[in-house]
This record gives structure tokens, C-alpha cells and sequence, in this order.
């Protein structure tokens, strides 16, 4: 049977790091704010004399993954591209990336899962291989925030807490009868929730979707989140979900040699981590020097435990978990071959 098998990682943030104290200088915030109720201490934005849009930090990722696969763009069969932030309205930035990658007839297909994008993203490259569709999957998340973040205090709750970057995987088909690769996933939605953070502008449900009576200042131009809504949602949602992924794959939670969860907040993470009494180092953060990078965090904070050599080995089993805007939100169980 056919399984789904990572054969290389990427990662690319822009170079220029916002720090909380800079932060302060724009808006009514503090370090020990930031740090206290989220655990981030900086964050990288692409910055005004060097634009780029989601697409291009995808890319960079994504080379750096074809390279650790060994893959030209030409091994490619098909993109995932997962991102709330495209580029431009449309076209999307599958398409987009497969340009500058130089390809022009690979198929390319985006996810709009917010922090989920990466759940879902493998989950399709799964089906995709298992249905014999495609052989050599490229998944990238990326996001740029920064350029549609309100720099007012009235946007702090929401502006403090997300970075730009992107990380991409190679997934490949392999034929084996080991349980191992994509071992299971478990993934929900409920849009009942989608007021609970959103960007409404600009907004084909209006006669004028670019209304020219409001203002640039207009905050549905904004992300607008409520926090504490979503932060009750997600320590009783990602337990859940771990628990019906684990029990899909039928593993126990003691399986796990490695918790990827989503960077939304590190108090959310340790919550997660005392619900499912995990020792602390089975849990992975890197949000204190990205903030939440939305469909980048989950690969992004992958390719560095990879990179520090915390899961990775042969028979290694790691479990993603995360929730966003949507609400979406989903696990998934990787075993390494
Ligand atoms: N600096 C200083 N004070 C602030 C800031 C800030 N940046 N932001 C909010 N505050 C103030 C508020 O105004 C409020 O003040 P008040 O008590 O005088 O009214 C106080 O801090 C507490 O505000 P809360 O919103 O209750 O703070 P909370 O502890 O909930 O933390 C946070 C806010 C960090 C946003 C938290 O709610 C959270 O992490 N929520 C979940 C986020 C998440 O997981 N999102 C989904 C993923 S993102 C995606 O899908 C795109």
C-alpha cells in the first residue's frame, strides 16, 4: 500500500526581526504582556524596501526542501500551497510558486485552512498519493501578516502575536506494507465560529466589495480575533482531537516521541501538554522567535526539531496538532521510516 513519506524540509523567514520592545514603539503594549500570555519574545516581517508576497517566502522554503529531497521542480507532480494571506486576490499562490519555481503545467492547489493549512495540506497530499494521483508532493505554508496588520493599539491583541515565514515538505509515495508515513489524521471545522476571528475586507458578499465610502482605517480591513473564545476552544479541542487521531491510528498517547503542535500561544501548548500529562521536552516550541506564522507553523517548527535532531530517527513518531480561524482544527500522526 502506498504511503506518504516526507523526504525533505525547508524554511524561510525574512530577515528582519521585530522584537517586543519594538513593538512598544508603535502601540500601547508591553514585553511583559507579549511574553506573559503568549510566550513570544520576537517575530520576523518582511520590511517596506524589500515587499514580497507569501508565494515568495514559499518558494525560497520550498527550495530548500527540494533540495534536502534531492528533487528538481521537475520531480514535482503536485502543489499544495496553503496560506491566509495570498499575494493578491487571485490567482492563487500554488500557481504563483510554481512560477517561480519555472514550472508551467504542474498542477497546484490551495488550502485556505488558516493554522490548519498543514493538517489539511498532508491529509490531501495523502489521498492524492493513496489514490494513485500523484507520486511526489510539494506542501508549502506561508504567510505574510505583517502588511495587513492594524499598527494601532486597537489591533494589539490580534498584531503582537503574528510573524511572517514559510516552511515547505517534500511528500513522497512509497510502497511498503510498514506502518509508517502518514499514519492517520483527524480534521473538523465549524463555521459557527468564523466571526471569531476574520479579516472581512474586501468581501464579495457586498455589493461593492472595496465599499468606497469607508476608510483604510476601517477595521474590518483588519484581522480581528476574540482571543479568549478561541483560547477556551483550543484547550479542550486539541486534547480531543489527539485523542481520535491516536485512537484512528491506534497508538497511545505514550507513542508519541514528539508533540508538533501549532504556534498559536505557548500557554495554549502548555495547557495541552498538563491535559495530556506530557513531560515537558515531548511538546515542541519555537514561537518565541517567530510568533505565529499560521500555515508555516507547523512545518516551520517540524524542520527544526528535525534540525535539532529531537524526532526524525527511524521508527520516531510525532503527532501535529492545531487550531485556527474556521475554527478549524485537526491532528495528525507521522512515523518515520
Ligand atoms: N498588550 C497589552 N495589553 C493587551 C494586549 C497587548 N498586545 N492585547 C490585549 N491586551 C489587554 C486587553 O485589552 C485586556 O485589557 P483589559 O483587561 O483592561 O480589558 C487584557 O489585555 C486581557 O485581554 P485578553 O484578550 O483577555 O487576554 P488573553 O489572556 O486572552 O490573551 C491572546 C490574548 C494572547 C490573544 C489569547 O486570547 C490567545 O492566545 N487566544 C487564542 C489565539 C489563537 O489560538 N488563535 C488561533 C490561531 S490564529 C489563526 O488561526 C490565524
Amino acid at each position: 500500500m502506498k504511503k506518504s513519506i516526507i523526504r525533505g524540509t525547508g524554511k524561510f523567514v525574512p530577515p528582519h526581526v521585530v522584537t517586543n520592545d519594538d513593538l512598544t514603539a508603535i502601540m500601547d503594549t508591553s514585553d511583559e504582556w507579549i511574553r506573559q500570555r503568549t510566550g513570544i519574545q520576537q517575530r520576523h516581517w518582511i520590511t517596506e524596501e524589500e515587499p514580497c508576497g507569501a508565494s515568495d517566502l514559499g518558494t525560497n522554503a520550498a527550495k530548500m526542501a527540494l533540495e534536502a529531497a534531492g528533487w528538481t521542480p521537475d520531480d514535482i507532480d503536485f502543489i499544495i500551497f496553503a496560506t491566509l494571506s495570498p499575494d493578491i486576490m487571485f490567482p492563487g499562490g500554488g500557481c504563483l510558486l510554481a512560477r517561480n519555481l519555472g514550472l508551467k503545467s504542474t498542477p497546484a492547489l490551495d488550502i485556505r485552512q488558516q493554522c490548519t493549512g498543514f493538517l489539511y495540506g498532508f491529509a490531501t497530499a495523502d489521498a492524492y498519493i493513496k489514490a494513485g494521483l500523484a507520486e511526489k508532493v510539494l506542501l508549502v505554508g506561508a504567510e505574510v501578516h505583517s502588511s495587513g496588520l492594524d499598527m494601532s493599539t486597537r489591533g494589539r491583541d490580534v498584531t503582537v502575536i503574528f510573524g511572517d515565514g514559510a516552511a515547505a515538505v517534500c511528500i513522497e509515495a512509497d510502497d511498503t506494507e510498514d506502518n509508517v508515513g502518514l499514519v492517520a489524521s483527524a480534521l473538523h471545522a465549524d463555521g459557527h465560529y468564523a466571526d471569531s476571528l476574520k479579516t472581512e475586507l474586501p468581501a464579495s458578499n457586498l455589493f461593492r466589495r472595496m465599499p468606497e465610502d469607508i476608510s483604510l482605517d476601517d477595521p474590518r480591513y483588519f484581522p480581528v480575533m476574540d482571543g479568549p473564545t478561541i483560547f477556551k476552544k483550543a484547550v479542550r479541542m486539541l486534547p480531543q482531537v489527539t485523542m481520535e487521531v491516536l485512537k484512528k491510528a491506534e497508538m497511545e498517547i505514550t507513542d508519541i516521541d514528539l508533540v508538533v503542535p501549532h504556534q498559536a500561544n505557548k500557554r495554549i501548548n502548555q495547557a495541552y501538554g498538563q491535559f495530556l500529562k506530557l513531560p515537558e521536552d515531548k511538546i515542541y516550541h519555537n514561537i518565541q522567535k517567530y510568533g505565529n506564522t499560521t500555515a508555516a507553523s507547523i512545518p516551520l517548527a517540524l524542520h527544526e526539531a528535525m534540525e535539532e535532531g529531537r524526532v526524525g530517527k527511524p521508527g520516531d513518531v510525532v503527532l501535529f496538532v492545531g487550531l485556527g480561524a474556521g475554527l478549524t482544527w485537526g491532528a495528525s500522526i507521522y512515523k518515520f521510516p
